[in-house]
């Protein structure tokens, strides 16, 4: 993406399509000069009331004649400028980019000079992320990169270069944007880590991408496998992995970019790259979306990547605990008892249940940093998805004022989530005959028991859970998003981390 500086006069950008964002309570006469451009007709959509910049009016119109300026205008509403929310410039960034998809050009630029002298930062960065989250795709497998989609007839568009113009930028502005990018350009590469089918993205397959990210995101990376797992102990990981020929992975991503021995922030991501159920086996419907299971690890990745990147000032670390959940002659089985990292046995009821088995793990050796605070996330429960379908996901945990800075940053991010008790009551239904607990807590309250089940392994660490199993992926109502995965809640954890640092 690139930011352009112009003196205000966007009827002099060269550009196949300029997108012109235009308030509702400004005057419109500041767009006449763009009019003539084009034959004066969005003047006469002005005065005719068919064009009032409300955020459902758009108009497209072309230059009349002359060589030089855009071939084309989009002069798109965004409502009033007095109670602007982030979301919608994210919103008219995505619908810009999909208007240029529509139309077939390659490139854009959206002018935001309307917006008035008081253009907020924020704004700004708003906008940069919907263009960038918008011009991501997946087809890193498609052996033709002009075919279809498979679904409709229409030949697919070819990627649109975004630009953003506005006049006169200033370094705060250009702040915000590199800002906005990095914030939106990880979630995209959580976004393709997630769409990798599972036979491309195991455990390894997954280190091997965090051996890159740590590169391009100037981080530390220490990856652990089945050998440095059995001599730290970690049985609840290992026995997840056990019923597969791959070998399961604990990612250790760090950025210390805070004072040397600070106590780091720790961030854990479910990255379980293909959940079968194990001996307690899936119905195959829909199972394929399982490959999706490893969506809290690929937004943890993504995260690392953006906070190296923008170098924050802060010790961040990123945890992936990276394992199949298949079935085979030595697989884990309902009743069998495997001991944690932590020294707590748990009887395993359902081999289904194995993200909080790989998770207790991860979240126990997260303990050993003594951190300031523990985030994870996690396709945890489809007892999630009852609760809150689609549009927010869980989030517990055993401090509230954590719980939130979590609820803040996610409504930032507007990748929203509500909260869920975890009261001690809960505890009860994981009670083992035999174990200290077991890995499941019956029907009642999926969701919390699960969480429950998390607490037991992060001491009195200040710790909070996402469980995204309803959000991670699926159909959206974003215009800078498409159906599939969606690299939630990445920019979520960014926002909490950038809370936490100051910038
Ligand atoms: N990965 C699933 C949870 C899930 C379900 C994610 C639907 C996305 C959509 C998890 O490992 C699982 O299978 N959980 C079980 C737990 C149960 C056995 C206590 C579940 O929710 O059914
Ligand atoms: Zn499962
Ligand atoms: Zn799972």
């Amino acid at each position: 993406m690139r930011l352009e500086s112009d003196t205000g006069a966007p009827e002099r950008i060269e550009t196949p399509l300029l997108v012109v964002l235009a308030p509702s309570d400004r005057p419109l006469t500041e767009l006449v000069p763009l009019s003539r451009l084009t034959g004066g007709v969005l003047s006469h959509a002005i005065s005719s009331g068919d064009f009032r910049g409300r955020s459902r009016d758009r108009f497209l119109a072309y230059r009349r004649g002359g060589k030089r300026g855009p071939e084309r205008i989009l002069f798109q509403g965004i409502g009033p400028v007095d109670d602007l929310a982030d979301a919608t410039l994210r919103e008219a960034g995505g619908r810009a980019v999909r208007e240029a998809e529509r139309l077939h050009v390659s490139s854009l630029a959206i002018y935001l000079g309307y917006l008035g002298r008081e253009l907020a930062p924020r704004w700004i960065e708003a906008v940069a992320e919907g263009m960038v989250l918008s011009s991501w795709r997946y087809d890193e497998l498609r052996s033709r990169l002009d075919a279809g989609s498979g679904e409709g007839e229409e030949e697919r568009p070819p990627p649109v270069e975004v630009g953003l113009v506005v006049a006169p930028p200033d370094a705060e502005l250009v702040g915000r944007v590199r800002i906005g990018h990095a914030f939106a350009s990880a979630e995209n590469r959580a976004r393709t880590l997630q769409a990798r089918p599972g036979n491309l993205a195991n455990p390894s397959q997954l280190a091997a991408e965090a051996v890159r990210i740590a590169g391009e995101g100037g981080l530390d990376l220490e990856v652990l496998g089945p050998e440095e797992m059995e001599s730290q102990a970690m049985g609840a990981l290992l026995a997840v992995a056990r019923g597969s020929d791959e070998e399961p992975r604990l990612i250790v991503l760090s950025h210390n970019g805070g004072e040397a021995g600070a106590p780091p922030v720790v961030l854990v991501g479910k990255g379980l790259t293909f959940d079968a159920g194990g001996i307690s086996i899936k119905p195959a419907r829909g199972m394929e979306k399982m490959k999706y299971d490893m969506s809290g690890g690929a937004a943890v990745l993504g995260a690392m990547l953006a906070i190296g990147r923008l170098g924050v000032g802060m010790n961040v670390l990123g945890l992936v605990p990276c394992s199949e959940n298949l079935l085979n002659g030595s697989a884990t089985k309902p009743g069998d008892v495997v001991f944690s990292r932590a020294g707590k046995s748990i009887e395993v009821i359902n081999t289904d249940a194995e993200g909080r088995l790989i998770l207790a793990d991860a979240l126990h050796y997260a303990t050993d940093w003594s951190p300031a605070a523990i985030v994870d996330c996690a396709t945890l429960t489809g007892a999630c998805v009852v609760a809150l379908g689609h549009h927010r996901s869980a989030v517990l945990g055993n401090d509230d004022e954590l719980v939130s800075e979590i609820r803040a940053a996610a409504d930032r991010a507007d990748q929203p989530c509500w909260p869920l008790p975890l009261d001690d009551a809960y505890r009860r239904q994981l009670d083992s005959t035999v174990a200290d607990l077991r890995n499941v807590g019956g029907r009642p309250a999926g969701t919390i028991t699960a969480a429950c089940f998390l607490s037991e392994f992060v001491g009195d660490v200040p710790w909070a859970h996402l469980d995204i199993a309803g959000t991670a992926y699926g159909k959206t109502t974003r215009s800078y998003l498409r159906d599939g995965p969606n690299g939630s809640p990445c920019r979520l954890l960014l926002e909490w981390v950038r809370a936490r640092a100051g910038f």
